[in-house]
């Protein structure tokens, strides 16, 4: 049976050019969402068509959720970050590896009940290793220059960090900060989903240059081979054994 995977884009990440996609609009317990999708490859923008919502009101659960009635086990999400660590280079896509989660208010998970004694998702492992080797192997073979691993802080959004907070949070081993990543990656896992994730930083953290300078040039020149990337990622591992999070 064919797999079907999804793509989240971000900012900046709106389009899969040159592919035909027709929207589907899916009721989830949570609220309406509308992909955009082929047979076999669901795209979701992060904040709705046109990048309506921001990122401390985007409707995480009703997004996973959507991507879960439709089939989705696999994902791969893209995220616009700032840099904290000097050897970060902005515009250099980052597979993620780890995250701390500074987001709060925001509804963060499907364990509204614990069920049959189990409500925690064990994030061990929180990206998936066999999507994020192949991303690293089609970046190779695109010629597109990315870097293999790196620490997400999530914060909430919708202001930009303190330079204090940027020490911390870079005291605490994060690599790049964006406001996103939490909760929906953790929610992906509660429901079984794999998740990779592709970070690409539009600007250095607060505190690093006088004011916070976003520079989307350099990323507009890799943005289609980000895309390729995901969805030749994708696409390679179709039917792999991608391990899900246990739930406890
Ligand atoms: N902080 C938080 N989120 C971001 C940043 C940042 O510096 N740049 C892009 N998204």
């Amino acid at each position: 049976m064919t797999e079907i995977t999804a793509l989240i884009g971000g900012t900046g990440i709106y389009a899969l050019a040159g592919m035909e996609l027709r929207s589907e609009t899916i009721k989830t317990p949570y609220g309406e969402v509308t992909v955009e999708r082929t047979d076999d490859l669901i795209f979701l923008h992060r904040h709705a068509p046109r990048h309506s919502v921001p990122p401390h009101k985007v409707n995480y659960r009703a997004n996973i959720k959507a991507l879960d009635m439709l089939g989705v086990k696999r994902i791969c999400a893209t995220f616009a970050v700032g840099s904290i660590n000097p050897d970060f280079e902005l515009a250099v896509p980052v597979i993620l590896s780890d995250f701390l989660d500074y987001s709060s208010g925001r509804e963060h998970s499907f364990f509204d009940r614990i069920d049959a004694g189990k409500g925690h998702v064990d994030v061990s492992v929180p990206f998936c290793p066999v999507l994020s080797d192949a991303l690293e192997a089609e970046a190779a073979k695109l010629n597109l220059k990315v870097r293999r691993g790196g620490v997400y802080a999530s914060t909430n959004g919708p202001r930009f960090e303190t330079p204090a907070e940027i020490r911390a949070y870079r005291k605490f081993g994060a690599d790049v900060v964006g406001m996103t990543l939490c909760p929906e990656l953790p929610l992906a896992l509660e429901l079984g989903m794999s998740y990779a994730g592709l970070a690409f930083s539009i600007n250095w953290g607060a505190g690093m240059t006088p004011n916070i300078e976003l520079q989307h040039a350099g990323v507009d020149e890799i943005k289609d081979k980000m895309l390729r990337t995901m969805i030749g990622a994708l696409a390679n591992t179709k039917n792999a054994d991608c391990i899900p999070a246990t739930i406890l």
